[in-house]
């Protein structure tokens, strides 16, 4: 039996490298110019960390945590997300004694027990930000704006991003309440879910994908008619910014996300074509969560995109993306002897940063040259007899197909200035 990527899994094989390579340095550069610094957590954490941050009653914890005891008897679990972990190092490290907010950024696998489909995965990758210890409405427009160049930057355009206020723990009781007498009258229409909802997560009521239960999402109540006055006044200077920042944006009151902390604003970008459902990103403000992980009340405000999900948008959109230099320069040689100065030439070409390959067993000329353009390098050098012998090679131009005998001494400048390296 032969044993394949776990389902949910996948390898990411050399050819799509160019795909992450230009996401993640577009990632960097964002964060450089908004001013995040990078951090890593460990790939586990304590259990108690997700089931504390995430919330007990999420579907991410309820269902979907790659959870284990390990021999000293501890649980920990894979990082379903990257938000608590952020929270949990910056309580950790104090933090709070920085100037704030505190910018961080991360791009890091994630894991969740979900139904493998396009786009949906049990390993996944995220870039995240979170920005800690400010509550002021310009710091969540700021985000947003940044969501909004980045993704500009990748060439993703057509993207259309949705914003709400959930409201924060002085309205929101107000607006579960709402909620659960407006679904109490249509029990026996939810799906099993959303009856399981009504009573443990009555804000994930509002975006169940069944049919019915979104028919009557429409009509139900909305949390901006639920929010404070801190809250309420939030939300028109967020919106107040995003003009002013020209960022187009779409209020649904529908919006609700699917981890437990969020307060207030919360948002999520989509691909703008019919039929996808998925989210690219989304993100928000946690104002309670590093309270409830043991640290001082800190306001907060966060984002993460999946990197599959952007790939697959990449590729529905046409969107070249820079290639990997490959390689530049292929040695082929006939004969033992000429194997030899092959390859001492080849160390000396990569010694001088041309990226070159030789053949390295002893095949035919034409099994070479056929190599060579599998490599489709730019140049050819050939090694045989009369080379040997006057100290030259043959070099071969592989896109006019020209070949000139060039001294030994001046092939690696030639090369440079061909190359322009
Ligand atoms: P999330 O919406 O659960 O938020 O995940 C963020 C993004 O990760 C999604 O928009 C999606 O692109 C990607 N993603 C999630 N699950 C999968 C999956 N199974 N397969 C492939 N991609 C997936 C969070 O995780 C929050 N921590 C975001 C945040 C940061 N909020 C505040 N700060």
């Amino acid at each position: 039996m032969q044993n394949k990527a776990p389902r949910g899994t996948s390898d990411i094989l050399p050819d799509e490298q160019a795909y992450w390579e230009y996401i993640r340095k577009q990632a960097a550069s964002i964060c450089h110019l908004y001013g995040y610094q990078k951090i890593d957590t460990p790939i586990f954490e304590e259990t108690s960390l997700f089931t504390r941050g995430v919330g007990k009653e999420t579907e991410v914890v309820q269902k979907q945590m790659y959870t284990l005891e390990d021999e000293g008897g501890t649980s920990i679990t894979l990082r379903p997300e990257g938000t608590a972990p952020v929270c949990r190092s910056y309580i950790e490290h104090g933090m709070r004694n920085l100037s704030q907010p505190v910018k961080l950024y991360y791009i890091a696998p994630t894991f969740r027990y979900e139904r493998p489909q396009a786009g949906r995965y049990r390993q996944h990758w995220q870039f995240g930000f979170e920005a800690i210890g400010e509550n002021n409405p310009s710091l969540d427009a700021e985000i947003i704006e940044m969501v909004w160049q980045f993704y500009k930057a990748l060439g993703l355009n057509n993207l259309s991003l949705k914003l709400n206020c959930i409201g924060c723990k002085l309205c929101r009781p107000s607006f579960l309440d709402a909620l659960k007498q407006y679904y109490s009258q249509y029990t026996d229409q939810l799906c099993p879910d959303c009856k399981n909802r009504l009573t443990r997560n009555p804000l994930r009521l509002l975006d169940c994908k069944n049919p019915t239960c979104q028919q009557l999402s429409q009509n139900a109540p909305k949390s901006t008619d639920h929010l404070c006055e801190e809250c309420s006044t939030h939300f028109e200077q967020l919106k107040q910014h995003l003009n002013l920042l020209e960022i187009p944006f779409k209020s649904d009151t529908r919006l609700v996300r699917g981890l437990d902390y969020y307060t207030k604003t919360v948002f999520e970008l989509q691909p703008s074509e019919e039929g996808s459902q998925s989210a690219i990103g989304g993100g928000g403000r946690y104002d309670g969560l590093i309270e409830e992980l043991g640290g001082q009340p800190t306001p907060a405000i966060g984002f993460a995109t999946g990197i599959e999900r952007i790939i697959l948008n990449l590729k529905r959109d046409n969107i070249t993306i820079p290639s990997f230099p490959g390689i530049q320069v292929y040695v082929a040689h006939m004969g033992e002897e000429a194997k030899l100065k092959a390859i001492k030439l080849t160390a000396e070409l990569r010694h001088n940063g041309i990226a070159t390959v030789a053949s390295l067993g002893s095949r035919s000329l034409k099994a070479q040259m056929r190599q060579a353009n599998t490599f489709n390098v730019a140049y050819t050098v050939i090694i045989g007899e009369d080379e040997l012998k006057n100290n030259t090679v043959m070099l071969k131009d592989m896109s006019s197909g020209q070949q000139s005998t060039v001294s030994r001494t001046e092939l690696i400048s030639l090369l440079i200035s061909h190359l322009s390296l």
